[in-house]
């Protein structure tokens, strides 16, 4: 549909995340750039996520999310936990449970863990607020992965409308 759209949007600049998501013995992650901080005092963070995703019933169910903030050199796995649950996507990734219960993985170079503390709606997403409980830099050094830099892995080009109608 829109790659000029696409590019646009990619002009603000995001990182690429792993959202880890726990309902009891069920876990799953996947690939997010639309998250930002959003309040101090509470600490919040506030991520957009398409409903129709497998991890947007485990995080209703859940309560909770984890942010794993991924490194520059890690574009391979924004595009394995970018694909659709169709397998244990963490089956293969060193991660662990965090305190809320949701994934945290080995490999990032920061993480927070969260407390779903509103949703919205959000035209073809949701907007869901969550108050963060926990959080670590693991790497100080490492630079972290830019949405830009993942082209269009996210297949956005196809989704973003040709203008602003
Ligand atoms: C670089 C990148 C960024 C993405 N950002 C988001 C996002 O911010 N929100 C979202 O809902 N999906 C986003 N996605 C799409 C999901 O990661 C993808 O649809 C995934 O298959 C959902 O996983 P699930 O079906 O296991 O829940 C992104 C994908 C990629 C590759």
């Amino acid at each position: 549909m829109s790659q000029q759209m696409a590019d646009l949007f990619k002009r603000i600049t995001t990182g690429v995340h792993v959202i880890g998501v726990a309902a009891g013995e069920q876990h799953n992650a996947f690939t997010a750039a639309w998250v930002m901080p959003v309040s101090f005092r509470p600490l919040l963070l506030g991520l957009s996520i398409n409903p129709c995703h497998a991890s947007y019933a485990l995080l209703k169910a859940g309560g909770c999310f984890s942010v794993n903030v991924l490194g520059k050199d890690q574009l391979e796995l924004a595009g394995h936990f970018g694909a659709p649950a169709e397998t244990d996507k963490l089956a293969a990734i060193p991660w662990r449970s965090g305190k809320t219960g949701a994934p945290l993985l080995d490999s990032s170079l920061a993480r927070f863990e969260c407390e779903v503390m509103a949703e919205y709606p959000a035209g073809d997403h949701r907007l869901v607020l969550g108050r963060v409980v926990h959080g670590e830099l693991l790497e100080t050094a490492r630079e972290p992965l830019i949405y830009r830099d993942t082209a269009d892995m996210d297949g956005t080009s196809a989704i973003y409308p040709q203008g602003f109608e």
